[in-house]
């Protein structure tokens, strides 16, 4: 398997990164995941611009994003162009003391392709007891930190969850370990804001754009009394919600969901960078 390493393709075995990597001592990097069809990146233009983002917000030097764009063809080249895989773009601080501080050298950027799973038709998810901060230092950045949501999604699975949600610090409802939630009430499409200190998701982006949708913030129990609700991420797109906390919602896919989906597959199949 290749991999993509700081400018160069190499096989996964010639691929090293240091011990004392920043991203692996304290988790100090940004990521994406991109889905690869027909072996093409989709929307990589939108997750270049996040990943610059999310570097920005974190401190970091600018990544060079063109450079990445080239390697990522490179990579996907190399790799026989897969029809299907998820691309995974890393970017961390580089080498560093074993502390919080950061070394101040070249940042290490990573690039690998891993497989794409096919989602359930519907899931189940597990509201969790932790908050997401959303005045948090790393609020709504794509950090490589994510202990928070490893934990909480073992969490949700041990309950017979597929994902886990969570509320801020207000009690109103955040996101996903790894998407973002809309939910009809009162016959409205509603997404919590990105103040909600969820993340700015591409595919939430998107479905905003291309089929609507308002943005206000609305309680996290709202989302068990919801007539119908979906999850959006880069590699589930639109995933309906069947239950919440064992609470049957009333249809799965119910119409605005199954429309939602429908609009979304039909522009992205038309539309490989929006
Ligand atoms: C915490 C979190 N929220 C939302 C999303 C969905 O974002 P996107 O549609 O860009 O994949 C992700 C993506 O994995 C995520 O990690």
């Amino acid at each position: 398997m290749a991999i993509w390493l700081n400018g160069a393709v190499l096989d996964n075995a010639q691929a090293r990164i240091s011990v004392f990597d920043h991203g692996l001592t304290v988790g100090d990097g940004v990521f994406e995941t991109v889905k690869v069809t027909g072996g093409a990146p989709f929307a990589l233009t939108r997750h270049l611009e996040r990943l610059g983002a999310s570097a920005a917000a974190l401190g970091l030097p600018a990544p060079d994003l063109s450079l990445i764009a080239r390697g990522s063809a490179e990579l996907l080249a190399a790799s026989g162009s897969p029809d299907r895989a998820r691309l995974r773009i890393t970017v961390t601080s580089g080498d560093s003391p074993l502390g919080s501080e950061r070394g101040g050298g070249p940042l290490t950027i990573v690039m690998a392709l891993g497989g794409l799973k096919d989602w359930a038709a519907s899931c189940d998810v597990v509201t969790v007891p932790w908050p997401r901060n959303e005045r948090g230092a790393v609020a709504g950045i794509k950090t490589t930190s994510y202990a928070e949501n490893v934990r909480a999604l073992a969490y949700a699975a041990e309950r017979g969850g597929s994902e886990a949600i969570f509320a801020n610090t207000q009690g109103n409802l955040c996101e996903g370990t790894g998407s973002n939630v809309f939910l009809v009430v009162g016959g409205e499409l509603v997404t919590p804001p990105l103040s909600s200190g969820c993340l700015a998701g591409v595919t939430r982006g998107l479905l905003l754009e291309w089929f609507g949708g308002i943005e206000r913030d609305v309680a996290a129990a709202a989302l068990a009394a919801a007539s119908e609700a979906f999850l959006t991420s880069t590699t589930r797109d639109v995933q309906p919600i069947r239950a919440v906390d064992g609470v049957v919602l009333p249809a799965a896919p119910g119409p605005v969901t199954g429309k939602a989906a429908q609009v979304f597959a039909a522009r992205a199949a038309t539309s490989p960078d929006p």
